[in-house]
C-alpha cells in the first residue's frame, strides 16, 4: 500500500495492535480520549469492540439515545492508523447542538499534515453513501484546526451556540454532499 495514499477502513481483527499503539499516543500526549483502550486489553475485550462497532453501524441493540454510528479509520501500510472518524447516521436533538453527524481526530504525531482533511473528506463520502443529502459537522468556536478542515471541506457555518447542556461556544457547520 502507497505510504502517502492512506485508506478509510472499519475496525478489523488484526488491528489490535494497531488501536492499542493510536490509543496509547494520545494518552501519552495528555488526551484522554481514548483511555478506555489500554495496553492490556484482552483478544476477548477487542473481539466485543468490533462487534460493537459493526452492531452500532446497523443500528442493532443500540442504548438509549443512540443513533447508528460507523467508526472508521484512516491507515496507511496496511494498519498504521493515523486518525479515526465517527458518522452518526442520523442526528438527535443533542448531536443537532453539539456533535453533528461526523467527528473525527487525528493522533498527535501526525496532525498539520492534512490528514483531518481527508478524512473529513473520505468519512463524507460515506455519508454521501448512505443518502445523506449533506452534513452537520461542529467543533468548539476556538478549535481553529477543526474549523479549518471543515471550512476546506466547503463548510459553511450556519451559527455559533452555546448548547443546552454545555458552556462553550460551538460552531455549528453544514456541508453538502
Ligand atoms: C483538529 C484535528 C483533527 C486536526 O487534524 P490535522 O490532521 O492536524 O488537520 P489538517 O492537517 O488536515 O488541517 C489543519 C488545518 O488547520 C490549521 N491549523 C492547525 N493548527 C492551527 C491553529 N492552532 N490555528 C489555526 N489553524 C491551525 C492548519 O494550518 C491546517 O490548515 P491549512 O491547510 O490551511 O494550513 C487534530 O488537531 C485533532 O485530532 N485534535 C483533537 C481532536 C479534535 O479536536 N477533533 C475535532 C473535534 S470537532
Amino acid at each position: 500500500m502507497d505510504n502517502n495514499n492512506p485508506t478509510l477502513t472499519v475496525l478489523r481483527p488484526d488491528m489490535q495492535h494497531a488501536l492499542i499503539e493510536y490509543a496509547a499516543e494520545f494518552s501519552a500526549a495528555g488526551e484522554p480520549r481514548y483511555a478506555f483502550i489500554t495496553p492490556e486489553m484482552t483478544r476477548e475485550e477487542y473481539a466485543a469492540l468490533l462487534l460493537r462497532q459493526e452492531a452500532d453501524s446497523r443500528g442493532i441493540e443500540l442504548p438509549d439515545g443512540r443513533v447508528p454510528q460507523s467508526v472508521y479509520y484512516l491507515v496507511r501500510g496496511g494498519s498504521y492508523i493515523i486518525g479515526s472518524s465517527r458518522l452518526r447516521h442520523t442526528l438527535t436533538s443533542r448531536l443537532e447542538q453539539e456533535g453533528g453527524h461526523i467527528g473525527y481526530d487525528v493522533r498527535p504525531s501526525q496532525r498539520g499534515k492534512g490528514y483531518a482533511t481527508r478524512l473529513l473528506a473520505l468519512t463524507m463520502g460515506e455519508a454521501c453513501g448512505l443518502g445523506l443529502p449533506g452534513v452537520l459537522v461542529t467543533c468548539d468556536d476556538d478549535n481553529y484546526a477543526s474549523a479549518r478542515v471543515i471550512e476546506k471541506n466547503g463548510g459553511r457555518l450556519i451559527n455559533k451556540i452555546v448548547p443546552e447542556d454545555g458552556d462553550k461556544l460551538v460552531r455549528r457547520y453544514w456541508i453538502d454532499l
